[in-house]
């Protein structure tokens, strides 16, 4: 594996028209993780799956946080940066065009603060069971740029209404965004493939 600034897995795409993937896990989990939801939800995409660098208790993360949905803002935007970062590394030495990033949970948080902080970095994303990342995020222009997020109504870490302040927040920057809140918790439901495939299917160029 090429050495970049984050540890990770890259699979070469095999179609051409189908966008990059940038896979991002949630609390605990790893480069490994979401490979294969990737691979089911745009087959023939390149795949690029880095692992978070915090540690929490030996669980990997993207960002700090002081408790579960308080987040250390500071640390959110150091590493919305740095994972920015990674991405133009990546690119170079992959030959990619921005990705679509594919986010859960922390994961999708992280995505979502890449959207707001380097919006060049992405060329969409896909945030499943995200939150607001900043609290005083500053105005991004993410015009032309598709997002998908899908909520949880009954997630027990992230209010609804939380959710549909990013997604508020996300659409009066200029994404072009599609919010689904299903009858679900926190954990990704077959309901979630199901829209993620048609979402992709749909951008498919
Ligand atoms: C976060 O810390 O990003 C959110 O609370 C989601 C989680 O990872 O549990």
């Amino acid at each position: 594996m090429t050495e970049l600034s984050f540890i990770h897995r890259y699979e070469p795409g095999t179609d051409p028209k189908r966008p990059p993937l940038l896979l991002l896990h949630g609390t605990g989990g790893n480069e490994n993780d979401l490979l294969g939801l990737g691979r089911t939800i745009s087959a023939g995409s390149a795949l690029l799956s880095p692992r978070g660098r915090i540690l929490e208790n030996g669980m990997p993360r993207f960002f700090r946080r002081l408790a579960e949905g308080v987040f250390d803002e500071e640390d959110v935007r150091f590493r919305a940066n740095e994972l920015a970062d990674f991405v133009g590394e990546a690119r170079s030495a992959y030959g990619l065009e921005a990705p679509v990033a594919v986010g859960f949970s922390n994961g999708a948080n992280i995505a979502a603060a890449m959207l707001l902080l380097r919006p060049e970095a992405l060329a969409g994303a896909a945030l499943l069971r995200a939150m607001v990342p900043l609290s005083d995020a500053p105005q991004a222009d993410l015009a032309g740029k598709r997002v998908l997020m899908i909520s949880g109504a009954m997630d027990p870490i992230i209010p609804a209404d939380n959710a549909k302040r990013l997604a508020a927040s996300l659409s009066a920057s200029g994404a072009d965004v599609q919010h689904q809140m299903l009858p679900a918790g926190h954990n990704l439901s077959q309901t979630d493939l199901s829209l993620l495939v048609k979402w992709f299917g749909l951008s498919g160029k």
